[in-house]
């Protein structure tokens, strides 16, 4: 069983940053309930989620990739935040919850196959209008903004964002997909261009 604990010591660097208690035990809650839906009985086996079954993930995981989307939302919003004095208001709470919480649907439609790899699982109930993981976030109780931010994302950020948070997860987040596709097409691993670089 996946516990309180266990999402809070593996995003607590994230976690620190929403400043409403209410939010982060939702966020914490959301991933909890969402481990329990995927079938997924410890912290060891929720990290060995790849973040995307559409492509070769290049041995990176939903967690890491999760924590790279939050933090590299962070980034883009406080850069955007110094240096342009007209640039809109970034509720910080919304972006982190969000951002945490943006692929939580891949917990619960992902699963093994055969193989030992992964797939997304088949049917109506994982797929929109369903959205499990959506579902969960949205019975915890958390704010209309960031289940918008989930709902987006589950739709593949097709139509018009529901807020300014949301676009600036939506390109933390495709900047760490579009590397890996990236990586995939040039058939060099993540791995083989640190080392090129370092070399
Ligand atoms: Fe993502």
């Amino acid at each position: 069983m996946i516990r309180t604990q266990d999402i809070e010591a593996e995003f607590n660097t994230q976690l620190k940053r929403i400043s409403d208690l209410s939010i982060r035990e939702k966020v914490i809650e959301t991933w909890c309930k969402a481990s329990q839906e995927g079938g997924w009985k410890s912290i060891e086996e929720l990290r060995e989620l790849p973040f995307t079954v559409v492509t070769d993930p290049q041995g990176i995981s939903l967690l890491q990739h999760t924590k790279a989307a939050t933090e590299g939302a962070l980034a883009l919003a406080k850069i955007q935040m110094e240096t342009i004095s007209a640039f809109p208001y970034v509720d910080l709470d919304i972006l982190m919850a969000g951002a945490l919480l943006h692929d939580i649907n891949k917990v619960v439609t992902f699963e093994r196959d055969e193989k030992n790899s992964f797939r997304k699982k088949e049917g109506p109930s994982v797929n929109a209008p369903a959205f499990p993981g959506l579902k969960i976030a949205r019975e915890t109780g958390l704010p209309d903004d960031i289940i918008g931010v989930i709902e987006y994302e589950c739709r593949k950020a097709v139509g018009n964002p529901p807020n300014v948070e949301a676009i600036l997860i939506h390109h933390a987040d495709m900047t760490t997909f579009d590397t890996m596709i990236f990586f995939n097409r040039e058939e060099r691993s993540c791995k083989d261009i640190h080392t090129d670089s370092r070399s």
